[in-house]
C-alpha cells in the first residue's frame, strides 16, 4: 500500500514532489521543434524565401513584445514569439547569405547541436563529460595531423579571437613563465608582430593582456595583402635596437577582408632565427588544409608553434567551433592556464584524471563545440569536407570570371581564397575619370546597394572601405547549398538594385 506522505512545508513552500509540469514542457519543446523544422530547416535552401525581413529597431521592438512580466505567457503566445523571432532573424542558412565568414546549414552539426543543447554538458571533467572530452581529444588529434605536427595539444574556445588571445598569452608565458605568479611588473617592454591585414582581435588581445596596442608592430603587406617577410625582419631588428623584447609573430592564413595567406615558410625562418613564437591565425583559412588541392596555401604551417582554426567558418560546423592547437606536447597549455581548483579537479578521483582537461582552459563551464564538428566529419568523411572546400573555391573562381566579363564590375584583386572583393560601378560613373571625385562618389555606392538589398531581402553581402580603398563589396562563398545560379543572381541583382545610380 502506498504510504501517504505529509506535505513538508518550509518557509510556506510545499516541498513534496516536483513543481514542473514536464508533460506540458515536453509538448512545448515538440511544438517549438516543429516550428524550427518548418520555418528554418525546410526553408534553408529555398531561394524564393527572403534572406532577411528588415525592420528598423523601433519597429522591431514593437512587433516583438520584448517586455518580461510578473506572470508567464501562454504556450500559444510563446510559440507565436518563436515564430516572430525566426521571421525577423537573418537566415544565415539561405543560399544568398554571403555577408560573413560563415553561412549555410550542415544538418549533422545541427543535429549534434540539438543533442548537446538537450544534454547540457560542460566540458571540464571526465565525470560530467566523458563522451565529449574523448570526442574533443579525437578531433584535436585529427586537426593536428592536418597541420602536419607529429603530436600536440589543443583546446576548443568560444571564437578565433579568443584562440588568438590564448596563443598570445601562451607565447608570453613561454617567454617568461614567472609572469603567471609575478604579473606584469618587472617585465621588459614586450613586442609582437603581425601584418597590417591581421584580424582586429590581435589589438584586442594585446590590450586585454596588458601588452598594449602600441607594442603590436604591424608589418607591411604586399599588393595582395600578404605580410612582407623582409619588413618583418626589419621590424624585429628595430624592436631589438629599441631595447624591447620581441616574443611573438602572428601570421595570418586567410585574412578577413582580402582572404590573403602570409608566406608562412619565410616567416618561420625569421622566427627561428630570432627565437620567436610563431602563431598562425588560420581561423578563416585553416580549412584549406583539408583540401589536397588548396592546402599549399598554408605551406609551412607545420613550423608554427600554435594555430587558431575555426571549423565554424568554411567547414560550416556551426557557431562557435574554434580550436587553438599547440605544437608543444609537454603540458605547456595546462601549465600556463591551470588553477587546480580542488573542488573540480580532485587528484584522488577513481579514474585517470588526465582526462579532466578543463584546466587547460581559461573558462570554467565550456560548451562541447568539438562534437558538432566530429559528427559532421563522421557523416561526410574527410573527402566530403574536402569537396566542400574545393567547391567553394571553384565557385569563387567562377564569380571572378563572370565579374571580369561584365561591364560595371571591377575586381580589387585576384582572390586566393573564397573572398571575392569588387566594386560595382553604376552607369552614372562609368564615363567619369578615376580622380578624387570618382572615388568619393563610388564610396557612396555600396552602402546604397546594401540598404536596397536588405530592404528587399534578396541577398546579403558585406562592404567596407579598406586601407585607402573606398567602399567595395566582399563576397564570401562557403556553403554547398550555393550554386552557379546564385552567383549569376548576385551580379544580376546588383545591376537591378543600382540601375538608377
Ligand atoms: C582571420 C580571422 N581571425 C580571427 C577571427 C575571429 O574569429 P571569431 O569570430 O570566431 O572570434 C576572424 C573572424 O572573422 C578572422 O577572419
Amino acid at each position: 500500500m502506498l504510504q501517504k506522505k505529509n506535505a513538508v512545508l518550509v518557509d510556506g513552500v510545499v516541498l513534496n514532489g516536483p513543481i514542473m509540469d514536464s508533460k506540458a514542457g515536453e509538448k512545448f519543446v515538440e511544438e517549438a521543434c516543429k516550428i524550427i523544422m518548418e520555418e528554418v530547416i525546410q526553408k534553408a535552401e529555398d531561394v524564393t524565401e527572403k534572406v532577411c525581413e528588415w525592420r528598423a529597431p523601433e519597429t522591431l521592438k514593437m512587433i516583438l513584445d520584448l517586455e518580461m512580466r510578473d506572470t508567464g505567457e501562454s504556450h500559444q503566445k510563446l510559440l507565436q514569439l518563436c515564430q516572430d523571432v525566426i521571421q525577423y532573424s537573418v537566415k544565415t542558412s539561405h543560399p544568398r547569405f554571403f555577408n560573413q565568414l560563415y553561412a549555410g546549414i550542415d544538418y549533422y552539426s545541427l543535429a549534434a547541436r540539438f543533442i548537446t543543447e538537450a544534454l547540457n554538458p560542460s566540458v571540464y571533467t571526465y565525470e560530467v563529460s566523458p563522451v565529449f572530452l574523448l570526442v574533443e581529444e579525437a578531433v584535436i588529434k585529427k586537426m593536428i595531423e592536418f597541420i602536419g605536427w607529429e603530436e600536440g595539444d589543443g583546446i576548443f574556445n568560444p571564437g578565433g579571437s579568443v584562440s588568438n588571445m590564448y596563443a598570445m598569452n601562451l607565447a608570453r608565458y613561454k617567454f617568461c613563465p614567472e609572469i603567471k605568479e609575478k604579473g606584469l611588473s618587472g617585465l621588459p617592454r614586450l613586442v609582437l608582430f603581425t601584418s597590417e591585414e591581421c584580424h582586429y582581435s590581435m589589438k584586442k588581445a594585446a590590450s586585454f593582456l596588458g601588452i598594449g596596442t602600441e607594442n603590436v608592430y604591424f608589418i607591411k603587406t604586399d599588393e595582395r595583402g600578404k605580410m612582407i617577410p623582409e619588413e618583418l625582419e626589419k621590424q624585429v631588428q628595430r624592436a631589438r635596437k629599441e631595447g624591447s623584447a620581441p616574443f611573438l609573430v602572428c601570421a595570418t592564413a586567410g585574412t578577413t577582408v582580402l582572404g590573403a595567406f602570409d608566406p608562412l615558410d619565410k616567416i618561420a625562418n625569421i622566427c627561428e632565427k630570432h627565437g620567436l613564437w610563431l602563431h598562425v591565425d588560420a581561423s578563416w583559412g585553416g580549412s584549406a588544409l583539408i583540401s589536397k588541392k588548396h592546402c599549399k596555401l598554408l605551406h609551412g604551417i607545420h613550423r608554427a608553434d600554435s594555430v587558431a582554426w575555426n571549423p565554424h567558418k568554411m567547414l560550416m560546423a556551426g557557431i562557435q567551433c574554434c580550436a587553438l592547437l599547440v605544437k608543444d606536447n609537454s603540458g605547456l597549455l595546462k601549465k600556463c592556464y591551470s588553477a587546480q581548483a580542488a573542488y573540480l579537479f580532485q587528484q584522488d578521483k577513481f579514474y585517470d584524471v588526465n582526462y579532466d582537461t578543463g584546466d587547460k582552459s581559461i573558462q570554467c563551464s565550456r560548451r562541447p563545440d568539438a562534437f558538432k564538428f566530429w559528427l559532421m566529419w563522421k557523416a561526410l568523411g574527410t573527402t566530403g569536407l574536402e569537396e566542400r572546400v574545393n567547391r567553394a573555391l571553384a565557385l569563387a573562381r567562377y564569380l571572378v570570371e563572370e565579374i571580369k566579363k561584365r561591364e560595371g564590375f571591377q575586381l580589387l584583386l585576384e582572390p586566393e581564397y573564397a573572398n571575392v572583393c569588387f566594386w560595382y560601378i553604376p552607369p552614372s560613373l562609368r564615363k567619369m575619370e578615376e580622380g578624387p571625385e570618382f572615388w568619393q562618389k563610388l564610396h557612396q555606392v555600396a552602402p546604397i546597394i546594401k540598404e536596397r538589398m536588405m530592404k528587399k531581402g534578396s541577398m546579403m553581402l558585406g562592404y567596407q572601405p579598406h586601407r585607402g580603398k573606398v567602399n567595395f563589396f566582399r563576397q564570401v562563398i562557403i556553403s554547398p547549398q550555393v550554386s552557379r545560379e546564385d552567383m549569376d543572381f548576385l551580379l544580376d541583382e546588383m545591376e537591378r538594385l543600382a540601375k538608377d545610380l
